[in-house]
Order: structure tokens, then sequence, then C-alpha cells
């Protein structure tokens, strides 16, 4: 026996994109159900980056769900580069009058965005698997899902939301033959690791070493968050702490003039892998692909929850539009819209991750111009400034004026 619902956007994915969608559809008054395959407890423990654009805290205030954010989030101001045995700092603030940027970690926007979500009456479907998409209909969109031997479920919507992540159903739903994949997958990774102590700095370090990339990062004030360029098929059993410790101070030379760092507990370690993909477009008929589903940039800058949340941006206000006066140009505009944004975060996230780490590849005269290349954004000041207006997120576009624009935090200058 299966039983059908009816919502007016059925979200697949309780990660930040999907769960900002439903929070910001709520807002305008739009209806949708989330299906999530994992559980609650899983979602809201899985570590990822914690680096917030300007914008993106801006929008968590603004819509309500900023409070705890700005409670323990970090304000971070500029961040060091380090390479040749010193840092150098890109004052953010001061080049892009007056932005910056808040750390303050992915799993956290998660917990907030469902609690405010359960308790403004939200449905977020946990263990639920998706087991069929149906988009080809011209009035409506059907999903089919299940939990653990349950019975099977139907949901029937106007719209379907992808926001599944890279490997999630949505994208696979999609005929092969309509989509473009544009993909990279770099020769490393990353070994990432949340310890319980201190910040090595106040200020997060990127650090291109001879032995590589190593960056500093952290989640609170006795929280670090640490990661070493490592290979791509590297064995997580070999890197007990006491090596990773020992790597970071060699990569940051804290036994020279580098930054003291302090060992503690290793609260979880993981490797990440480091790819770009982009998927084009980003919407077959009912069916809109957000974040991860659509798009993975390389880690390097943190970019990838403060893309799917101005995906997610981008939908809210074409589906408010649709909604509100049955306009759906801003939905056919939806994908194009989103891959302007998209093309030039994996501009930026390629090149932090071309000047920062080490390339089996490259030889001396690679390493050279990588060298120029670190010491240039860090003596020119366009150059900073370049740096800098992407790492504290570039403006959002506007676009036509609805009843959700009270929402809209975009500058004064429009981004071309
Ligand atoms: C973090 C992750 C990043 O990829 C980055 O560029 C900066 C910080 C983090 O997890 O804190």
């Amino acid at each position: 026996m299966s039983s059908a619902v009816r919502t007016q956007v059925a979200i697949v994915g309780a990660g930040p994109a999907g769960l900002m969608l439903a929070h910001l559809l709520h807002r305008s008054g739009i209806e949708s159900i989330i299906v999530e395959s994992r559980s609650r407890a899983y979602v809201e423990g899985r570590v990822r980056a914690g680096v917030l654009e300007h914008e993106t805290a801006a929008l968590l205030e603004a819509t309500g769900v900023g409070e705890r954010m700005r409670r323990e989030g970090l304000v971070h101001r500029g961040i060091e580069l380090r390479f040749g045995a010193h840092s150098k700092r890109i004052d953010f603030e001061e080049l892009t009058g007056g932005k910056t940027v808040t750390v303050y970690g992915q799993q956290e926007v998660v917990k907030d965005l469902i609690a405010a979500g359960l308790a403004a009456g939200g449905a977020i479907l946990f263990e639920r698997e998706v087991v069929g998409i149906d988009v080809d209909r011209d009035d409506r969109a059907a999903l089919r899902c299940r939990d653990a031997g349950g019975p099977e479920q139907t949901i029937v919507a106007d719209f379907i939301a992808g926001c599944d992540g890279f490997r999630g159903p949505c994208r696979a739903a999609i005929p092969r033959d309509v989509l473009s994949f544009y993909d990279h997958v770099f020769p490393f990774a990353w070994l990432g690791i949340l310890a319980q102590s201190p910040p090595v700095s106040h200020e997060l370090i990127y650090a291109n070493h001879e032995r590589g990339f190593a960056l500093v990062s952290m989640r609170s004030l006795t929280v670090s968050r640490l990661y070493l360029q490592c290979r791509t098929d590297e064995d997580l059993a070999l890197w007990p702490d006491e090596r990773i410790w020992t790597e970071l101070r060699a990569r940051l030379e804290s036994d020279g003039d580098g930054p003291a760092v302090t060992a503690g507990e290793v609260l979880q370690k993981g490797i990440t892998p480091m790819r770009s993909f982009v998927c084009d477009p980003m919407r077959y008929g009912r069916l809109f692909l957000a974040g991860d589903s659509a798009h993975i940039v390389p880690s390097t800058g943190a970019k990838g929850m403060n893309l799917a949340i101005a995906d997610v941006r981008v939908l809210s206000r074409a589906l408010a539009t649709y909604y509100e006066h049955g306009k759906s140009d801003l939905l056919d505009a939806y994908s194009a819209t989103c891959l302007r944004r998209v093309w030039k975060t994996q501009r930026f996230s390629t090149y932090m991750t071309g000047m920062l780490h080490r390339f089996g590849e490259h030889g001396p005269f690679e390493r050279q111009v990588q060298l120029a290349e670190l010491d240039y954004v860090t003596s020119s000041r366009s150059a900073a400034k370049s740096l800098a207006e992407s790492y504290v997120g570039l403006p959002f576009e506007r676009d036509a004026p609805t009843r959700t624009h009270a929402l809209s935090l975009t500058t004064e200058s429009r981004f071309e």
C-alpha cells in the first residue's frame, strides 16, 4: 500500500541548502516537505567547513536563524598567507570596505536550521530513502520514498528541489543527454582533524610549504580545525595523532618564527578529496538542483556551503515570484543565474588551491611562479583586494523585486 501527500515544494536533502530553502520558502508562505536519507543525529554531526561569507552570515541573521551564530561564531577580519617561513596578512575589512567572514561550523548552521524548521511546524522526514523521482509530467512532480522496511510514500509537489549532495538521487534522475558535466579531480586530498586545542593563531593561516599545504582554522577558542595536504589514497591508519602534530609544526615551521602549535585531544579525523564539478543546466523541468548535487568546489577557501546557500536564495526568490505573480521568468533564469556565481567561485577556489598546494608534476619553474603569485598577492593592493573580494563573498546579483525583497542584502554595487 502506498500513501500520497501533497505539498508545494518537495526538497530532497537536509543539508544547508535544503534546510535553508525550506526556511526561506516558509518565510514567503510556501509549504515544503524535506526528505532526508540520513538520521537527524548524522546530519547534525557531519563535520564540514566552517567559514561563512559576509552575506551568508547576514542572511542567517536577517531571517531569524543567526542568533547562536552571532553569539558563538568568530568574526574574522583577515587571513594569513604563509610561505617562505613568513606570514603575510590579507586585511579583508580594509580591502572590502568593511566586510568580514564568520567562523561557525556548517553542522552548527544545520542544527540551527533544523531547530527553526521544526519549531515552525516544518516537515523534515529523516531516514527516508528516495526510490523514485518523476518530473516528466507538465503539471506536477512526484517522488516516492520509504523508511527502512516501511510502506512507500508518494509526495506530489509542484516542484522538487534536489539538495541531496553529489551522490544523491536527484541529478541521477535527469536524462544524461540533457546535461553537460565539467569535472576536475586534483592529485591530492586533505587530511583534516578537529582537536581540543586552542587555535594556533587568532586568524586562519593558509601555508604553502615545501612539504605541502597546511591550514589552521578553528571552531571556537578551545577547538581547532586543522588540515594537511595528503595523498588521494592516504591511509588514515598511518597518521597517528603525534605524526599529525609533528607534520603541522613542520609545515608551519613552528619551531622557527612560526606560530606555536599546541597539541590536544583529536576529536575527529578524516580525508577530504579535492575535486571540482559543475552540472549544466541545474534544472530539468520541475526539478531544480542546488548545492553539491549541481557543483563541487575544491575546499580551499571554504566556498561549498556558501555557494549552496546562494543557490537556494535564488531559487526561493524565483519560487516566491512564481507563487505570488504567476510568473516563471525567474525560475527559467535559475540555472543561468546560479551558474554565473558557480563559475566565479570555481575560478576562486581553483586559484587558491593552485597557489597554495604542492603539485607533484610541478618542476622548479612552476614552483617559482607559485611563490611569485604569493609574493604578488600579498604585496599588491589590487591583487590582495581581488582575493579579499572573493573570500568574503561576491555580492548577490539583483533580480526583479518581489515581496521577499526585504530579505535582500545585496550590496550597493551590482556585480557584473
Ligand atoms: C575551513 C575549511 C576551509 O576549506 C577553509 O578554506 C577554511 C577553513 C574550516 O573548516 O574551518
